[in-house]
C-alpha cells in the first residue's frame, strides 16, 4: 500500500520537474519560470530559470496585501535574558523591513551588493536579512560567537558594501560587546565596508566611527520605505559561510527561487505546520537552521515563528523551553540534541515540566548532530510526543532525511533520521562509486541533480564547489558523512569523513584549529580531534609536540594555545583542553593516525594499525589522554 510519502518520493525522483513545478505554484512569481530544472550546464544545475520573484514579498507582503493576514503574528521575540516578549504582526514586520531596506538603499546598496549581518538573536537580525532580500542584496550572516579574525575572513571574501551589527549580544548573564570585534575585523580585512549600521541596545552603547557608522534607529526613523525588487530565481539570496577542511570557510550560496519553493513545501511536508500554527526553531540566525527555520520557511508559510534569545538552561532555568511552549502555544519545535541533553542534565526527572500545560505541543524535531537514543527516549517519555531526528547540512539548506510528518509517520528506528526526503536520491557508495549492499557502511551521497533550495555553488568559487562536493563520486553530491541505508530505506548517519566536528550542534573544523596551534612558536607539530562529550556531543582536544629545547612549562603553553583558538576562531569552538605529548602516533609514511587516537580518547576498542611506525606511541597516547581524564587505562 502506498502512502503520501511514497507517492511524493517516487514522483520527486522520477519526474522532478512536475513535482517541483507543482510546489512552485504555491509561491508568488513576478514572472513564471521558463524551465523548472535547467541542466544545460551540468554539473551546475539551476532551478526555475527564467522565473522572477522577490523572497521578501513572499515572506511578508504577500500575506498582508493578497491574503488579508496582516494582523497575524509573524514573529514572537522571547528574550528571557532581557525580560522581553515582543510580538510583530506581518504588517508591522513588513513596515519595519521596508524602512530598513530604505536605510540600505540610502547607503547605496543595490541589487547584487553584499551586506554582512553580525547580530545577536534580536528581531533586527531578521529584519536586516529580509531587508536585503527586499532590495535584491545578498546577505551574509556571521554567527556572534566567532572571533574578529573569522569575521574578517568573511568580510574579505564577501566584500560587503555595508555591515549591519549591534552594540552587544547577551550570552546567559554576560554582555558580549560586538562593536569592538567588528572594528577589529574591519581593521584586519583588506576589504572595507563603506558604512556600518549599528543597532544600539539599551545595555551597551557602542562607540561610533565618524563618517562610517550609522545609528540604526536614527536612520530608520528618517528612511523612506523601499519596495520589493524583482530578482531572477537563480540570483543569490544569501551566502552562509561554513567550516571547510581548512581555515578558509566555504561560502555556501543559496538562490532565491529554489529556496522559496523548497522551504515553503517543507513546512507542511516535513514539519506538519499550517499557517495558523506556532512554530519554534531554537537555534541562531547565524546558522543555517536559523536562516531556514527561524526566518524564511515559517514566514513563507505565513505561520508564527518564535525568535528566542536565551539558552536551554540558565536563562533562568531548565524550564524555559516548557514556559515558551505553553505560553505561546507552540505546536512543534526544532533544536539540537545538545539543548535537550543540557536540560536533562540539569533536571533529569523533568520536574520543571510539570509547571506547564504542554497540551498544545505535538512534535519535537532534532538535528545538527547525531541524536543519541538516550536523549530521544528521555524526550519521548517526558513530553509524550513523537521525537523526530532529521539530517541535513548548511549546504543542503533543508533536510536530506527525515520522518516527513505531514506526509506519513513511519515507525522510528533509534539512531536513524528515517528515510530520504522527497527530492533526495540518497545512496551509500563504495570507493568505486557503486552503491554498497543495504546495511553496509559507505559514503552517503546524493545522486545529482540536488533538489531546489540546495547550494548551486560556492561564492565565486565554482572550482572549489566541484572539487569539494562533486569530483570524488562522479554524478553524485558527496555529503562527507559516512553511513548506512538499510533494506527499508532507513538512513543511519555515522560520522564525518573529513575533519569537521560538531560541538554543541556547531560545525567546526579541527584543521582550522590545527592551523592556529601550529602558529604557536613552541609547537612543532599538533593534532586536534573531536572527542565524545556527554553534553556537547563532541569537544575538540589538542595534542601538541613541542620544539626541541623548549623549557617553558607545558601548562603555560597550553594556556596560550587555548587563548589563541579563542581569539582567532572564537569562544564557540569550546577549545579548552590540550596536552603535550612526546610524539604523535603515525604511519610509516608519516600520516598521523587520527582514527586510532580518536578511538583511544573515546575509550573504544581499536586495533593496532598494520602501517604504524612505532606501536609504543599508542601507549604514550593512552597515558597522555589519561592524564587529561580522557582515556581509561587499559591494563
Ligand atoms: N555570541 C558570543 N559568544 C557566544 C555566542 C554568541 N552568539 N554563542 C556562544 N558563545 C560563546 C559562549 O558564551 C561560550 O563562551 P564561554 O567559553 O566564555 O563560556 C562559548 O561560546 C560556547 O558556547 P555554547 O556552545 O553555547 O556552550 P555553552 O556551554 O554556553 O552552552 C548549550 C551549552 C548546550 C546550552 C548550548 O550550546 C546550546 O544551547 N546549544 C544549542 C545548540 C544550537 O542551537 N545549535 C544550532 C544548530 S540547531
Ligand atoms: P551543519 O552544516 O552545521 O548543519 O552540519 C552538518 C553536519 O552535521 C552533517 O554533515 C552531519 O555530520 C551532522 N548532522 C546534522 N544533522 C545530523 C543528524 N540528524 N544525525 C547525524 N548527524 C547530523
Amino acid at each position: 500500500m502506498t502512502n503520501l510519502y511514497d507517492e511524493a518520493y517516487q514522483q520527486s525522483i522520477n519526474d522532478p520537474e512536475t513535482f517541483w513545478g507543482n510546489a512552485a505554484e504555491d509561491c508568488k512569481w513576478d514572472k513564471k519560470w521558463d524551465k523548472v530544472l535547467d541542466d544545460s550546464n551540468k554539473p551546475f544545475y539551476r532551478w526555475f530559470t527564467g522565473g522572477e520573484l522577490n523572497t521578501c514579498y513572499n515572506a511578508l507582503d504577500y500575506h498582508v496585501d493578497e491574503r488579508g493576514r496582516g494582523d497575524k503574528i509573524a514573529i514572537i521575540y522571547d528574550s528571557p535574558v532581557t525580560n522581553t516578549i515582543k510580538k510583530y504582526t506581518y504588517s508591522e514586520l513588513r513596515d519595519k523591513v521596508a524602512k530598513f531596506a530604505g536605510v540600505l538603499v540610502e547607503q547605496g546598496v543595490v541589487k547584487g551588493d553584499r551586506v554582512i549581518v553580525y547580530m545577536p538573536m534580536i528581531p533586527e537580525a531578521a529584519i536586516a536579512m529580509l531587508a536585503c532580500a527586499r532590495i535584491g542584496a545578498i546577505h551574509s550572516v556571521v554567527f556572534g560567537g566567532f572571533a574578529a579574525k573569522e569575521l574578517a575572513t568573511r568580510i574579505e571574501d564577501a566584500k560587503p558594501r555595508v555591515i549591519v551589527s549591534a552594540s552587544c549580544g547577551i550570552e546567559g548573564k554576560k554582555v558580549i560587546k560586538y562593536k569592538p570585534l567588528l572594528d577589529e575585523a574591519i581593521n584586519l580585512s583588506s576589504s572595507k565596508p563603506e558604512k556600518c549600521v549599528i543597532f544600539q541596545r539599551p545595555m551597551e552603547t557602542a562607540s561610533m566611527v565618524e563618517g562610517r557608522d550609522i545609528d540604526w534607529s536614527d536612520a530608520a526613523a528618517q528612511a523612506a520605505p523601499a519596495a520589493c525588487v524583482s530578482v531572477a530565481a537563480t540570483d543569490p539570496l544569501y551566502i552562509l559561510y561554513t567550516s571547510g577542511t581548512t581555515g578558509q570557510p566555504k561560502g555556501v550560496v543559496r538562490d532565491n527561487g529554489g529556496h522559496l519553493v523548497a522551504l515553503k513545501w517543507t513546512m507542511k511536508a516535513i514539519y506538519d505546520i499550517d499557517e495558523d500554527d506556532v512554530w519554534w526553531a531554537a537555534s541562531d540566525v547565524g546558522w543555517v537552521v536559523g536562516h531556514s527555520y527561524i526566518v524564511y520557511a515559517p514566514l513563507f508559510k505565513g505561520c508564527t515563528s518564535i525568535l528566542f534569545e536565551g539558552k536551554p538552561v540558565g536563562t533562568p532555568d531548565a524550564g524555559v523551553f516548557w514556559r515558551i511552549i505553553s505560553e505561546h502555544k507552540v505546536k512543534c519545535m526544532f533544536t539540537a540534541p545538545t539543548a535537550y541533553r543540557a536540560i536533562k542534565r540539569e533536571d533529569p526527572k523533568a520536574k520543571l515540566m510539570k509547571d506547564y500545560d504542554l497540551s498544545c505541543f505535538k512534535i519535537l524535531f532534532l538535528a545538527g548532530e547525531r541524536s543519541d537514543p538516550d536523549t530521544i527516549q528521555w524526550s519521548e517519555n517526558n513530553l509524550n510526543v513523537p521525537v523526530i531526528d532529521h539530517w541535513w547540512q548548511t549546504e543542503t539548506g533543508w533536510a536530506i532525511a527525515a520522518n516527513c510528518m505531514g506526509l506519513h509517520h513511519f515507525p522510528v528506528k533509534y539512531g536513524s533520521p528515517t528515510k530520504a526526503v522527497p527530492g533526495w536520491d540518497v545512496q551509500s557508495l563504495n570507493e568505486a562509486n557503486e552503491p554498497v549492499t543495504p546495511g553496509e557502511i559507505g559514503a552517503l551521497s546524493v545522486k545529482l541533480p540536488l533538489p531546489p533550495g540546495t547550494l548551486p555553488t560556492l561564492w565565486q568559487n565554482d572550482a572549489r564547489y566541484k572539487e569539494s562536493y562533486l569530483d570524488e563520486y562522479p554524478g553524485y553530491y558527496k555529503t562527507a558523512d559516512a553511513g548506512i541505508v538499510d533494506e527499508e530505506g532507513y538512513i543511519y548517519v555515522m560520522s564525518r569523513t573529513d575533519d569537521i566536528i560538531n560541538v554543541a550542534g556547531h560545525r567546526l573544523s579541527t584543521g582550522a584549529m590545527e592551523e592556529v596551534l601550529s602558529d604557536h612558536p613552541d609547537v612543532a607539530e599538533c593534532a586536534v580531534l573531536g572527542v565524545e562529550d556527554s553534553l556537547k556531543g563532541q569537544v575538540p582536544v589538542g595534542f601538541l609536540v613541542l620544539n626541541a629545547g623548549v623549557e617553558r612549562s607545558n601548562d603555560e603553553i597550553i594556556k596560550e594555545v587555548v587563548q589563541m583558538v579563542r581569539d582567532r576562531i572564537g569562544p564557540v569552538a569550546a577549545f579548552k583542553t590540550a596536552t603535550v605529548v612526546k610524539r604523535l602516533p603515525k604511519t610509516r609514511s608519516g600520516k598521523i593516525l587520527r582514527g586510532t587516537i580518536q578511538k583511544i580518547a573515546d575509550n573504544a576498542d581499536y586495533n593496532v594499525p598494520a602501517t604504524i611506525d612505532d606501536p609504543a606511541t599508542l601507549g604514550e597516547m593512552e597515558a597522555a589522554l589519561e592524564g587529561i581524564g580522557l582515556a581509561k587505562a587499559r591494563k
